[in-house]
């Protein structure tokens, strides 16, 4: 461990945002950090250059105190136009379970002080995660980012796809009233486009403040690259409306994700294979599937990415981690308005029953117990048992999408949903906010926090629903 000498020790690190952001601020899109793992977390930030062509030096750290009496490693990089001046730093020879700070210098000027936490190693009695999607800007206030971001409780952010969303003004959310224009104000298509829409994201304060505090762990929906995307093309492309290649748009919807977002990055041609697995000790695996751009066929998952998840859940059960945790795009659980004569979205799993029936049949195969689902996509809520012999699943509200927006409408399609529907336990259609897994050896807990609002800033939010399933019980309990 170094001790902090010289420019760090004397400057003073302040753990908040300055006051006033001088209008050179170098560091206008917060930081980050991601992916932890038992010795090493992925950091990230923007220098926002003087000149388009500037390639400045950063100088980074991470420490054990926010004091930073105990600086364990530093460094220097350069933010390049290459890169669009993001800058990602994989920190290593970290402790597990660990709570370190970091943060950046260029020109004279420090950016906020960001705080994240490695993963637990070995025996590992509590785990606590927030889990979140579908953020859509003009649609409403960040306020799920907020609270999350004032949360003490937990250990890290499942961000589980459409961190942002591809549309101009007025197509879905019209920003107007609350002066939350996207930008640029069309659908996003090139490099630019991309590059310039992740940056006005991240230049939203609860978003920023959700980053500084926590690491997060994402995967991509559709709506990073374009409305119900998959490897060949999306719903929402067009190449006779001047949107150009689909290939060409990908990668630079990608591109530009790899570059804003604090992920842990693959080689070339590997950069689009986001699925993965992070440990938590003997207490759970956590498996990130990527359910959108893999499968030419359109069989969800593509069958390299099936064997891997077989293979993974295999390895996690004989490796004796008590839950398998499984975070992907879409929900599992059958949802049907009639009792399943017929369903209500084939962008889940429901449109793929061929490929869910060989999930279950390989749970069973393999004898793979306590697996807890956690989808993003629907902008709603539910808790849902699925199935005797495989486990449980939360889906969270969207951070800002609408869900069904008059409320008496979504109740009526509640009841409905309700009738010959028992293994969902709990149906919310209308309200944003988030989710917490709560885990522990004997029980997985599920809550499900709602918001009083996103048409204004609010910090007002209250848990909805708290749904317990004990070890080895496959069934969900009102706790
Ligand atoms: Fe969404």
């Amino acid at each position: 461990m170094l001790a902090a000498t010289g420019m760090l020790a004397t400057l003073g690190w302040r753990d908040l945002l300055p006051a006033a952001e001088p209008e050179d601020f170098p560091f206008q899109h917060g930081v980050a950090s991601g992916d932890p793992l038992p010795d090493r977390v992925i950091l990230w930030t923007r220098v926002t250059p003087q000149q388009a062509t500037d390639e400045p030096s950063v100088r980074w750290f991470i420490a054990r105190d926010s004091r930073l009496t105990q600086i364990v490693a530093r460094g220097e990089v350069r933010a390049t136009a290459l890169r669009d001046h993001t800058i990602k730093i994989d920190a290593t020879g970290l402790e597990p379970g660990t709570t370190y700070y970091y943060g950046f210098e260029t020109r004279g000027a420090r950016s906020a002080m960001g705080r994240t936490k490695t993963l637990p190693a070995g025996t590992v009695r509590h785990a606590r995660l927030a889990f979140a999607s579908c953020a859509n800007l003009p649609a409403g206030f960040f306020n799920a980012y907020a609270c999350v971001a004032q949360r003490e409780d937990i250990d890290a952010v499942l961000h589980l796809g459409d961190y942002l969303y591809e549309f101009g003004n007025g197509v879905y959310g019209d920003g107007r009233r609350i002066a939350r224009i996207p930008s640029p104000n069309r659908e996003i298509v090139s490099l630019a486009d991309y590059r310039t829409r992740h940056a006005q994201y991240k230049r939203d304060a609860d978003l920023q403040a959700a980053h500084r505090q926590h690491p997060f762990v994402c995967i991509w929906d559709d709506h990073e690259i374009a409305n119900d995307t998959w490897r060949d093309g999306a719903s929402n492309h067009d190449p006779e409306q001047d949107e150009g290649e689909w290939w060409l748009r990908r990668r630079s919807a990608i591109r530009a994700y790899l570059e804003w977002m604090p992920i842990r990055e693959r080689a070339a041609p590997e950069e689009d294979r986001i699925y993965r697995r992070l440990p938590f000790g003997d207490l759970a695996d956590l498996m990130l599937l990527d359910t959108r751009l893999l499968d030419p066929a359109r069989s969800l998952l593509g069958a390299e990415q099936e064997q891997w998840l077989d293979g993974q859940l295999r390895r996690s059960q004989a490796r004796g981690a008590r839950w398998r945790i499984l975070s992907q795009q879409v929900m599992l659980a059958p949802l049907s308005a009639d009792g399943g004569r017929s369903v209500l979205n084939l962008d889940q799993w429901d449109g793929y029953p061929a490929a869910r029936q060989r999930l279950y049949r390989n749970l069973r195969d393999a004898n793979i117990d306590n697996l807890v689902v956690l989808p993003g996509d629907a902008h709603a809520s539910f808790a849902a048992d699925l199935d005797a012999t495989t486990g449980v699943e939360f889906v969270t509200p969207a951070i800002s999408s609408p869900g069904i927006e008059d409320e008496s409408e979504a109740v009526q399609l509640t009841q409905r949903l309700q009738r010959g529907s028992p293994h969902l336990q709990y149906i919310d259609l209308h309200r944003q906010g988030y989710g917490v897994l709560d885990l522990t050896p004997d029980r997985a807990l599920g809550e499900i926090w709602h918001l009083e609002t996103v048409a204004s800033s609010s910090r007002t939010q209250w848990l909805a629903a708290a749904f317990a399933c004990e070890a080895g019980s496959h069934r969900l309990q009102r706790s």
